[in-house]
C-alpha cells in the first residue's frame, strides 16, 4: 500500500513543478481577444467561438489581469445566453464564474441577473459595485459530454461574465452519494492561519480551488473570534495525498486556541439550507508527549453535533497527516456559529487548519424533450438558431420554442417561420407529444 501512495505523491510533485496546463483545465477569458498564460501559469483562451452578445472593456483601471479586462455581455431580454462546455462523462468538476462589473456599460444601474448550469438555477448576481470580483463556485458531476452555463432573467442592468472556468477532479473526491441528484455550491473554503492576505490556489492546489485567507477582513466574515487565538506554521510536510486533498501549503498553517477555544462566526452565502461542511486538521506544533490536545465542536443550538471528540494526532494516525472529519449533509443557518472546545482532560486547545461548506443545490432535470429537441438542432449546426444551446425550456425557453409550466416542461409551440427550412417535417417534431402549435 505504501508504494501507491509514495507513487501518487511523486505524480503530484511533477504535476505541481511542471507548469505546464492541467488537464482537465479550461479558462475561458470572456470577450478577450487572445490567448496569455496569467502570472500563476494558467493558460487563457477567448470565448470567441462564442457570437452571442458584444464584448468590450471594461472601464476602471484597478484590476490588471488581462482576463479581467473585458467582459462579454448580453440583452436585458427574456432569453438565455449559454456557454456549452465539453466535459468527460461520469467526472467531477468544480466550475466558477466570475463577474468584475468596472462600469462596462452605459447602463446606471448595477446588473443582477441568474446564472444556471444546465437547466439547474445556481445563483443569482447581484453587481452592488463596479471594483469587486463577484465569484460563484460549484461541484458537480457529468452526466453528459457536455455542460451549459447560462445567463438569463436580468432584472437590472446587462448581463455580463468576465471569466469562466473549469477544474477536473481525480478519483473520490467530494463524492457524495446524492451527487446525482444535487450539485455542491460553495459557501466558504478558508485557510486558517494564512500568513498574508493571499489565497492559496493553482499551482498549490492542483485543482486550483481557492482558499480565502483567515486575515482577510470583510464584514460578518470570520467575526468574533474567540481570545487567545493565536497563528502557527511549519514547514515540514503535511500528508495531504488522501480524502479532499487540501493543499499541503493550506496545511501547514492553522490557528489555536491558547484559551481552550476557537470560535469564529461568518454568513454562510446561500444559507440556510442543507450543506456539506468539512473541517481539515493537522497537528502541526510540537509539544511534549505528556501533552494532549483533545476538543470538540459546539454550534450554538445543535447539541447534537457536538458528539465526537476531536484528537488530530490519533484520528490522523500521526502527526503531520491530514485529518478531515465532517457532515456530509447538516442543516445550517445564513449567520454561522462554532466553536471548537478542549475537552477538560486536555491539556492543550484546540487546532484549525482549514474548512469548507457547500450548500446543497438541487438539479432540475429539465425538459422531457430536451433530447429530441437535440436531435433536431444537430441537424441545423450551420443555423444560428440552433445554437442556443442548455435546455430548450429552462432557466428560459430557447427564443422559437414556448413550453408550458410542468416542473419539467414540454414544448408547446415552435416558431420555425423564417428559419429556411426546406423539405419535409423533421422527424424530430412528430415525438414532442406536448407540442399543439408548428
Ligand atoms: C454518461 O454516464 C452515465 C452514467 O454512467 C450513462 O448513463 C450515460 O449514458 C453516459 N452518457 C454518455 C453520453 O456517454
Ligand atoms: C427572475 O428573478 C426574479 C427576481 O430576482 C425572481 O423573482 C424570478 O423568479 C426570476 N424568474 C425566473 C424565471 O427565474
Ligand atoms: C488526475 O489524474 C490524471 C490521470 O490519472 C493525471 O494525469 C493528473 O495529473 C491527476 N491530477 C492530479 C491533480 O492529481
Ligand atoms: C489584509 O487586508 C485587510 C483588509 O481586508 C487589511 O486591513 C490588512 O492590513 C491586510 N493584512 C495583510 C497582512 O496584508
Ligand atoms: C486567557 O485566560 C487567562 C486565564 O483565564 C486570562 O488571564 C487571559 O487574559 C486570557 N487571555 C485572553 C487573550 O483572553
Ligand atoms: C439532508 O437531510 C434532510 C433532512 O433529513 C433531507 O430532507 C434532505 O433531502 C437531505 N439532503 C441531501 C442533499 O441529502
Ligand atoms: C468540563 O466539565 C464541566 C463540569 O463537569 C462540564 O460542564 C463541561 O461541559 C466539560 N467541558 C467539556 C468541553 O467537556
Ligand atoms: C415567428 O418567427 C418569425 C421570425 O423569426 C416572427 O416574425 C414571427 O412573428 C414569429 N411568430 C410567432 C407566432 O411568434
Ligand atoms: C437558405 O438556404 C439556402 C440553401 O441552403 C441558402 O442558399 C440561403 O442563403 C439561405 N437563406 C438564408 C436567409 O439563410
Amino acid at each position: 500500500m505504501a508504494w501507491i501512495f509514495g507513487l501518487v505523491f511523486l505524480l503530484l510533485c511533477l504535476s505541481t513543478a511542471s507548469k505546464a496546463q492541467m488537464p482537465g483545465f479550461l479558462s475561458l477569458d470572456c470577450g478577450g481577444t487572445e490567448k496569455h498564460t496569467d502570472s500563476l501559469g494558467l493558460l487563457w483562451t477567448p470565448d470567441d467561438q462564442t457570437t452571442l452578445g458584444g464584448t468590450v472593456a471594461i472601464s476602471t483601471p484597478e484590476e490588471a489581469r488581462m482576463q479581467y479586462r473585458t467582459v462579454r455581455y448580453f440583452p436585458a431580454d427574456d432569453n438565455k445566453y449559454c456557454y456549452t462546455l465539453q466535459v468527460q462523462n461520469r467526472t467531477r468538476y468544480l466550475v466558477r464564474a466570475t463577474f468584475l462589473y468596472g462600469n462596462f456599460g452605459t447602463s446606471d444601474a448595477y446588473p443582477t441577473f441568474d446564472i444556471s448550469l444546465g437547466a439547474s438555477y445556481w445563483s443569482t448576481i447581484v453587481i452592488s459595485d463596479e471594483n469587486t470580483i463577484e465569484v460563484e463556485e460549484l461541484i458537480f458531476l457529468a452526466t453528459l459530454p457536455t455542460v451549459s452555463v447560462c445567463l438569463s432573467n436580468a432584472t437590472t442592468g446587462q448581463p455580463f461574465i468576465s471569466t469562466l472556468e473549469l477544474r477536473q477532479f481525480n478519483g473520490s473526491l467530494y463524492f457524495t452519494t446524492v451527487e446525482t441528484q444535487y450539485f455542491l455550491s460553495l459557501s466558504a473554503r478558508i485557510n486558517f492561519g494564512a500568513e498574508s492576505n493571499y489565497s492559496v490556489r493553482y499551482p498549490d492546489d492542483p485543482f486550483d480551488r481557492i482558499w480565502e485567507s483567515d486575515s482577510v477582513r470583510k464584514a460578518n466574515y470570520l467575526v468574533d473570534v474567540a481570545p487567545g487565538t493565536e497563528k502557527i506554521s511549519t514547514t515540514m510536510p503535511v500528508d495531504v495525498s488522501y480524502g479532499e486533498r487540501p493543499p499541503e501549503k493550506v496545511m501547514q498553517t492553522a490557528v489555536v486556541g491558547r484559551n481552550g477555544s476557537l470560535g469564529y462566526r461568518l454568513d454562510l452565502d446561500g444559507f440556510p439550507g442543507f450543506g456539506w461542511a468539512f473541517s481539515y486538521f493537522a497537528e502541526i506544533e510540537d509539544f511534549h508527549s505528556d501533552e494532549t490536545r483533545k476538543f470538540k465542536l459546539f454550534i450554538p443550538g445543535m447539541p447534537a453535533i457536538s458528539k465526537p471528540t476531536v484528537d488530530v494526532q490519533e484520528n490522523a494516525q500521526g502527526r503531520f497527516r491530514l485529518y478531515e472529519p465532517g457532515y456530509y449533509n447538516i442543516s445550517l443557518p445564513f449567520v454561522f456559529s462554532f466553536e471548537f472546545k478542549k475537552t477538560n482532560d486536555s491539556s492543550m486547545g484546540p487546532i484549525l487548519n482549514a474548512l469548507e461548506i457547500y450548500k446543497y443545490l438541487q438539479i432540475n432535470f429539465g425538459s422531457k424533450d430536451a433530447s429530441i429537441m437535440a436531435s433536431l438542432v444537430s441537424q441545423y449546426v450551420q443555423a444560428d438558431w440552433a445554437h442556443e444551446g442548455g435546455d430548450p425550456c429552462l432557466p428560459a425557453s430557447w427564443s422559437w420554442v414556448q413550453c408550458n409550466s410542468d416542473p419539467q416542461p414540454k414544448i408547446v409551440s415552435i416558431n420555425l417561420s423564417g428559419k429556411n427550412l426546406t423539405g419535409d417535417i423533421p422527424l424530430e417534431l412528430t415525438k414532442l407529444t406536448g407540442l399543439i402549435d408548428l
